[in-house]
């Protein structure tokens, strides 16, 4: 069979030209890398989302650069035939220039990511700029920001108000002319993330944001109900309840266990009888 070839910006701009979704969908390691790449995704986000549905955090912010190293290293080896973006944790790309490009480099050398990802506006533009100019594709990332929850107040719906709709439109603006190839949107409203999908040129990939933007993410546990705590949310769809799986097989693993019916024969192994006769026999 042969093998796909890794999506490229330019081609990721020519599907927005041609009005041809881009699929995005979040991955932390080697399985769901590989199963997104199997299942036909066209970008995988290893994103610091690896806080909440991987790690156990209550928020992106306790994840660090070697987190995020250490799991698109992973992702990467699952997904080589995709092209993968890594992103940056918090609070790594507000200090200096020179710190910012050491974590980037990580990403890029140690991980094996083909770009990466940052959260801001036109107050990270001259870091997305640098970044892009040094040769690295970024991803810019407006809306419900989750780094920045605190100062946001929780994770509510972005764009609501025409103050909050500019400032997200100039936003946009600003990080598409610093160099950024794609834009995720979150919580934005429907019709402002159509609006801000038609001003610019590169595409729009929406999370809670509504059909029209050029792709759509999704996170890989949210999808597929990986995990116990999730509580439902309105723009989460679930395709599959791998969680329910998954305790399932492990409640009938234990049940097996107690009751001595696992290993069965056919998992296990013997000795040639006049090996057991040899060590045994005399002894029975
Ligand atoms: O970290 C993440 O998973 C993200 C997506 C929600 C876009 O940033």
């Amino acid at each position: 069979m042969e093998q796909r070839k890794a999506l490229t910006t330019a081609k990721m701009r020519k599907m927005k030209q041609d009005g041809v979704p881009i699929t995005m969908v979040t991955a932390y390691d080697y399985p769901s890398g590989r199963l997104s790449e199997e299942a036909g995704v066209d970008v995988i986000l290893v994103g610091d989302s690896l806080g909440n549905v991987v790690l156990g955090y209550d928020s992106t912010l306790p994840v660090t650069l070697d987190d995020m190293v250490y799991h698109t290293r992973a992702t990467v080896r699952g997904a080589a035939n995709t092209f993968v973006v890594a992103d940056m944790p918090f609070l790594t790309y507000h200090g200096s220039l020179d710190a910012t490009m050491q974590g980037v480099g990580r990403l890029m050398r140690e991980g094996g990511a083909k770009a990466v990802k940052m959260e801001g506006g036109a107050e990270i533009a001259a870091t997305v700029r640098a970044v892009t100019e040094a040769g690295v594709p970024v991803v810019g990332h407006l809306g419900l920001t989750p780094q920045s929850v605190h100062q946001l107040g929780g994770f509510r719906v972005q764009g609501r108000s025409s103050e909050q709709a500019e400032k997200l439109l100039s936003d946009a603006k600003a990080i598409e002319e610093a160099g950024a190839f794609a834009i995720v949107l979150e919580l934005v409203t429907d019709e402002l993330a159509a609006w801000i999908t038609k001003q610019l040129s590169i595409p729009t990939i929406g999370i809670g944001s509504g059909v029209h933007c050029d792709g759509q993410v999704l996170v890989y546990h949210d999808l597929l109900q990986y995990g116990s705590d999730s509580a439902p949310r309105k723009f989460v769809k679930a395709y599959a309840n791998i969680g329910e799986t998954i305790r399932a097989g492990i409640g009938e693993y234990v049940k097996e266990v107690k009751a001595r019916t696992f290993p069965a024969q056919e998992n296990t192994f013997h000795m040639d009888n006049d090996v057991v006769q040899y060590l045994y026999g005399d002894k029975e």
